[in-house]
């Protein structure tokens, strides 16, 4: 199990989070916040690449700073910006990545086919990867991150950049890579982690602000969203949501804490949970 115990992170004189408190034990895990909350920051941690200021992360028991190689050996890492040379194949980039974490020569060729096999990349493995798309970049670094087989795989916005075929594909491997390890992804796009994460976290003014299945998350606005064909109309506190067309209408979605004449009762989603959270937050 990996566990924060009130970890607070400041740069300078300015705190970017503040005593969070979490663990994990196997699945997928959802840092859901919008820019600039901090999920960058935690994933730093996570990945020893920067350290709390205050409060300890421990892997079963152990500080990870304190376990250091031995730590990093159990954890695989896809950075939010990552770096690849343009003119390498996945296979030429995987090899230099596996060399890069001292990984065992003679067991790395195998691996590497399998992860692209694995990542839907077997056909293009030896073509420069200047071409690529943003998803195929995307599952090469994921593939990179799988290398030394995690027991953690820690992913920095991996969907950013995806077109919405690209995005299905990117759920259906990351469920498939969670049956045994913890993934940890940070998004703040709702639509990505919906089905496939089973625990979301939500970080708010710097502080944990929830962790729970997207089930129950969505349960704390049971009573409290609502569609209307009649925004105009409507003469009670409310909060815009969405707006969809159906059938030549308007259908406005919003929170409210009491109902009103026409409106129905909805069963609220994750993307209603992220605008209700954030509503104070600029956009
Ligand atoms: N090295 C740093 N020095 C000073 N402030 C920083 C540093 N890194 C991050 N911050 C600040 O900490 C806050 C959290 O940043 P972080 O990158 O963790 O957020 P994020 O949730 O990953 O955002 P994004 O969605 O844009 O990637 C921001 O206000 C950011 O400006
Ligand atoms: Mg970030």
């Amino acid at each position: 199990m990996l566990s924060l115990n009130r970890v607070s992170k400041q740069y300078g004189n300015f705190m970017a989070l503040e005593e969070i408190d979490l663990e994990f034990t196997q699945g997928v895990y959802a840092l859901l916040a919008p820019n600039g909350a901090g999920k960058t920051t935690l994933i730093k941690m996570l990945a020893t690449l920067i350290f709390p200021t205050k409060g300890e992360i421990l892997w079963n028991g152990d500080d990870i700073i304190a376990l250091d190689a031995a730590y990093r050996d159990l954890i695989g890492y896809l950075p939010q910006d990552f770096g690849y040379y343009r003119n390498h194949t996945p296979r030429e980039f995987l090899r230099y990545m596996a060399a890069v974490k001292c990984l065992k020569r003679e067991q790395v060729a195998q691996r590497i086919d399998e992860l692209l096999d694995l990542v839907g990349l077997s056909d293009v493995r030896d073509k420069k990867m200047r071409k690529f798309s943003g998803g195929m970049i995307q599952r090469v670094g994921i593939a990179q991150a799988m290398l030394n087989n995690p027991r953690i795989l820690i992913l920095d916005e991996p969907t950013a950049g995806l077109d919405p075929k690209e995005r299905v594909r990117f759920r259906n491997l990351i469920s498939s890579l969670s049956k045994d390890r913890i993934v940890i992804l940070s998004t703040h796009i709702v639509s990505d982690i919906e089905t496939i994460a089973s625990s979301v976290i939500l970080i708010k003014d710097r502080r944990l602000f929830a962790q729970d299945s997207p089930g129950s998350i969505c349960q704390q606005l049971n009573g409290k969203i609502f569609e209307t064909d009649a925004v105009d109309d409507l003469d009670i506190p409310h909060l815009l949501l969405t707006e969809r067309q159906e059938n030549g209408q308007t259908i406005t979605r919003f929170a409210s804490e009491q109902g009103s004449g026409e409106a129905r009762s909805v069963t609220p989603n994750l993307e209603d949970v992220f605008l209700y959270v954030y509503r104070d937050e600029e956009r």
